[in-house]
Parts: C-alpha cells; structure tokens; sequence
C-alpha cells in the first residue's frame, strides 16, 4: 500500500512570553514548584497585539511552503483545525489561504478548504481527514495543508489560567512523505463527556479534574480499540509516545497507565514481579474498589521502578520538552509533542528511520484517537530545518501588568488598543475589521 503521511512540518509560536515560575507563581501566592514541577510548565506562549489564530496558522504554513518550495496549486486541500475560531460560519482556512494568496503568484480556488471542531482532537482529524482523502485516490498528485492553530486563553483566576498557550502547526500531507507515515491502524475511545467546553462563549468552561479522569479513560479505551486492529503493544515496540499535552502532568498519569497495561502478561511484568508484585486481576477482588484501590498501590510502587523510570525518561519525557515551554496549544498540543521527540532524536543521535512511535490524541467532550507512526528517512533534515528553538528563545518576556493588558486584548469582550512588543518581520499580521466585521490581514516586508 502507498505510504501516505507527514511530509513537513512548520511551528510558530505566539511571540510573548510569561514565565509561570518567575511573574505567575509570586502573584497567585504559589511555590513555583507548584507549576514546574506539579504541572511541568515553565511558560506559555501568547500572541502579540498583531497576532492571532490567523496570522500565526498563515504563518507556519508559509514558512512551510518556501522551505518545500511549494506553490498553492501543489495544495489541493487546506483544513484548520481549532478551538479559538472567531466566526460561526467563515472557516479559518478562508483566511489563511487569503493570506498566502498575498505572497503566491497562483491561487487556492481549487482547493477544498475547511475547518474542523472537537476541542484539542481536531488536529489529528484533520491529518486523518488529509491521510483518507489521498488514499482515496482524490487528490490529483497533490498534498493537503493541515493546520491546528490556537490561542488558549482561559478567564482570569480560573484554575486552567496557569496553563494557557498560543501558537500553531503547519503540516503537509503527501504521498511517500518525508516525516513520518501513518499506520492504516487507529483506535478510538469517544464518550458524551461534560469536562471542558465552550458553549458560544470564548473562554472555557472546564472541570480539570473530572478533565483528568476522562483524559485517562478514554485513553484506554482508545488503546484497547487500536490493540483490537493492531495485536497487543509493547513497550519495546515504540521509540517514543507523544501524547496530547494540556500540560505535562497530564501525561505522567498517562504514561504510567499506558505502560502498566502494556507490560501486563509480558516477561517485564513477570521481572517486577520481585519486587512490587504482580498486577492485580479483577477476578482476585470481592468489590471494583478494592480492586481499584489495589491498581493504585500497584502503580505507586510501578512508578519508582527503574524500569519505569528509563522508559519515561526515553519515551515520554522527550516529547514535554517543547509543550514545557509554551503551554497548552489545543489542537497544535499533540503535534508540538511529536516534533519534540523527533528533535530529541536528532539532538541525541538516535537512529530513528524506521522506527515506531505511538501517538494518542485527545479532545475534550471527549475522545481519544491512538495509532502508530513509522519514521521516514529524511526526518532528521526535516527537524533540522525548523526554528522553534529561536523562536521560543526569541519571545518578549512579560511582565505581570503587561500580561493583563495582553490578556485584555485577546478578550473578544473588550476592545482594548495595545502597543505590540515586538516587532513583526516578513509575516502576516492583524491590520483591522471590515466592513462586515471580518478581520483583515497584511503581509509586512
Ligand atoms: N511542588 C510540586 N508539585 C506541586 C506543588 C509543589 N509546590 N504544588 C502542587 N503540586 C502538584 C499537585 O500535587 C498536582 O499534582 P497531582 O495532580 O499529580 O497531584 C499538580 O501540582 C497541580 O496542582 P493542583 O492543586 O491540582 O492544581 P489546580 O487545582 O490549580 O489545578 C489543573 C490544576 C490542571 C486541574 C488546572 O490547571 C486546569 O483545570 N487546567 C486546565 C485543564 C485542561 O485544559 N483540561 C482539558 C484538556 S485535556
């Protein structure tokens, strides 16, 4: 079968800064710790005065399609994904292929374009979306652009304020791609969930901790799915696991889950077993919340294992390294987490061609969606060839003051003029409203 997956991908953070542990922590009377160790944040991105979801999706894309040497009629698709939309009806996309329109000699009339909604999962529907719609046959020889953009903002002194984000991802879509190929095989997990959603206001209504909880479940639920098409995983089977990042507490709890199921009935199991026992079986217990409350104990003890702790250490924890910088980028999140693993591998000299990752998705409302990711050869000039370390390096730093103001800004309630930080240098930029109230852009030199 043709290989069909990730060819390119472009990041772009917003380009203010607000340290959690140095400006956040001493005004909301925490210990930093709280944040940096707790929730295993340092920072969050935030967009200038100029930024927006637009300017920042329009952004990576382009940065993306001068380093492919790509030309709009190569694109025969664009989808957005997003949960910071500001128009019930316009897609996203729109915008973003009138921007690029701005700096391409052709067009995107004949693309198909659209956005896709399912809080923090779109990302990945929109890249299966683009996956499907090749191996359909529908493409002409063309690629898709897939965009997952957003500002993650939440109200001020909510719980989740500590982890916001802005930013996007840019993603190309061919055949016989240079990133990563997608396996055919996926599993989901999707239930009616109430833990974070934004019924027409802009800035969510969450339950963080019933939010864990659903994170987890529906994780497991989607990994039994993909084990149902794919045969039992292991945890020698994947190089390395990006998951979808809220923060990266999350996926601690995650990861331990993931691999106590994964070693169950193995010989790691059985070499544990020494020391912390063997898993408890549900059959062994008169009651769930004996038996529950024994899966808790049990990976208590798993998690201090060495064995645990080298396969976090070279699974996991390079895949929160990006996402520890700047926050919870909604549909980018999961993205941002697999450009972070492959940037380890480049950095760490691992030979990654190949190799396997398993990569699971999140979206709140809720699903998950897990399928495997095969490494293509030219990943490593492809991690070479971005900037995010720049970027990240290169944002303005706020201050306590001017992160409300930043805020304040952001808020669709308000209408407040600010003076950007920084400067903006060959990209697009918010420059307005129109007449019908849509938001306009410009490409600055
Ligand atoms: N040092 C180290 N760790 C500390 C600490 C310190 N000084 N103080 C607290 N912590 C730990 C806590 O033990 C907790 O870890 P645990 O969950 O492993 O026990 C973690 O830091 C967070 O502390 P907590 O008191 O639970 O924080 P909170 O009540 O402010 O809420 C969230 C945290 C994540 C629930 C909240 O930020 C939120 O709702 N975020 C949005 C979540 C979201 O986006 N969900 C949907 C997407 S999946």
């Amino acid at each position: 079968m043709t290989a069909v997956g990730i060819d390119a991908m472009e990041v772009w953070t917003g380009k203010l800064k607000l340290d959690l542990a140095e400006t956040f922590a001493p005004q909301k009377g925490d210990d930093p710790g709280k944040y940096t160790k707790g929730l295993g944040l340092h920072a969050s991105s935030f967009p200038d005065a100029y930024e927006d979801i637009v300017t920042m999706g329009a952004n990576a894309a382009h940065r993306l399609m001068d380093r492919k040497g790509l030309e709009p009629e190569d694109i025969g698709r664009i989808d957005v994904a997003t949960e910071s939309a500001f128009d019930n009806s316009k897609p996203v996309s729109t915008y973003i292929a009138g921007c690029l329109e701005q700096v391409y000699d052709g067009d995107f009339h004949h693309a198909n374009k659209g956005e896709r909604k399912f809080a923090c999962i779109a990302g990945t529907q929109s890249l299966d979306d683009a996956v499907n719609w090749i191996l359909a046959g529908r493409n002409r020889g063309r690629g898709a652009l897939v965009v997952a953009t957003d500002t993650a903002l939440y109200a001020r002194d909510d719980a989740g304020e500590a982890t916001q984000g802005a930013g996007a991802v840019a993603m190309y879509i061919t055949e016989d791609p240079d990133l990563v190929e997608l396996s055919t095989e996926q599993g989901y997990g999707s239930a009616d969930e109430t833990d974070f959603l934004k019924p027409n206001q802009q800035f969510p209504s969450v339950d963080g901790k019933r939010s864990i909880q659903v994170y987890l479940a529906r994780m497991r639920e989607a990994l039994e799915d993909f084990e149902s098409v794919s045969g039992k995983s292991h945890p020698d089977d994947y190089e390395y696991i990006p998951f979808h990042t809220p923060y990266p507490g999350m996926v601690r709890k995650a990861a331990v889950l993931g691999y106590r199921h994964m070693i169950r009935d193995t010989e790691i199991e059985a070499e544990l077993a020494d020391q912390i026992g063997t898993q408890p079986r549900r059959e062994d217990f008169d009651s769930a919340e004996a038996f529950e409350q024994a899966i808790r104990d049990y990976m208590d003890e798993l998690k201090n294992t060495e064995a645990y702790r080298e396969w976090y250490a070279d699974t996991i924890e390079p895949t929160l390294d990006i996402s520890s910088h700047v926050g919870n980028w909604y549909t980018g999140s999961v993205h941002i987490a697999r450009m972070s693993a492959l940037r380890h591998a480049v950095e760490n000299d691992v030979d990654l061609a190949g190799k396997r990752m398993l990569v699971a998705s999140y979206g709140s409302g809720a699903q998950a969606e897990i399928h495997a990711e095969t490494v293509q050869p030219g990943f490593e000039e492809e991690v070479l060839a971005s900037n995010i370390d720049e970027q990240i390096d290169a944002r303005y730093d706020l201050s306590w003051s001017e992160y409300e103001q930043v805020h304040d800004r952001h808020n669709h309630e308000k209408s407040v003029e600010l003076e950007p930080f920084t400067q903006p240098d060959s990209e697009f930029v918010f420059d307005g409203w129109g007449p019908m109230n849509e938001r306009k852009y410009t490409y600055v030199e």
